[in-house]
């Protein structure tokens, strides 16, 4: 018996909802719409996260004074590239600054610090989070007049060689008997690191000492 106003089996717009092929063509072009999407997703992440992009700044950013302050639009605290400030008083061109984070970064890995501590997300909170060490207010308030070093750098790098000898805090870091080249690059690394725009975290970072 035909029912009045039942749709037929084409339906109004010619659509046969009971004809696999009609879900097989929606989920081809559905997968093919989010291969779009996802295409356009990864080239505009490459976009900010590669070096040199919208989030990440160039190596030769250590020549640089790296400040870091609250913004309120985006409701969390963004690294601010400033006025000149060449790392241990010396100026490096791209290539030698892209050489020596480099290094820095090969000391980190082949010392697993991130054993004991955290990089961009990445690792343990045995000691503490190193994303923004570069910007932690200890340097000068505590280890500058500890170490009697009269820069950052100089007493990152005291304490990264002797770190046994520094301690401020309950738990104490090892000495991994960094050498003093060693020591450099790595503080080299943790500078550029500070400058990378991470959306704020780690949250609340220097919240509870005086911000510098
Ligand atoms: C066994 C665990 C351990 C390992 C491995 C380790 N650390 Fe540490 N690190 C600590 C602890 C604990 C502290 C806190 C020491 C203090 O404040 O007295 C610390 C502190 C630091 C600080 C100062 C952080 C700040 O802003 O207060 C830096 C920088 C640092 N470590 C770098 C490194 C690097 C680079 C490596 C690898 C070469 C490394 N650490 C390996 C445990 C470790």
């Amino acid at each position: 018996m035909k029912v009045e106003g039942a749709t037929t089996h084409e339906g109004r717009a010619g659509l046969d909802m009971t004809d696999p092929r009609f879900w097989r063509a929606g989920a081809i072009s559905t997968t093919l719409v989010m291969l779009v999407v996802l295409a356009f997703l990864s080239v505009d992440s490459m976009r900010v996260i590669s070096v040199g992009g919208a989030h990440v700044p160039r190596y030769d950013v250590v020549n640089r004074h790296i400040g870091y302050q609250y913004d309120w639009s985006r409701r969390e605290d963004v690294p601010v590239i400033g006025a000149p400030e060449p790392l241990f008083g010396r100026t490096l061109t791209e290539a030698q600054a892209t050489a020596l984070v480099r290094e820095g970064k090969l000391v980190i890995q082949s010392r697993a610090c991130m054993d004991c501590h955290t990089f961009f997300g990445n690792g343990a909170y045995y000691g503490p989070d190193l994303t923004k060490s570069w910007l932690d207010p200890a340097w000068p308030q505590i280890w500058m007049p500890m170490t009697g070093k009269p820069t950052r750098e100089e007493a990152m790098v005291a304490f990264l060689m002797n770190p046994d000898q520094y301690p401020t805090w309950t738990r104490a870091m090892p000495n991994l008997h960094l050498t003093e080249r060693e020591a450099r690059a790595t503080v080299a690394y943790l500078k550029w690191m500070s400058a990378v725009d991470t959306n704020g975290f780690p949250a609340n970072f220097g919240k509870t000492q005086t911000q510098q």
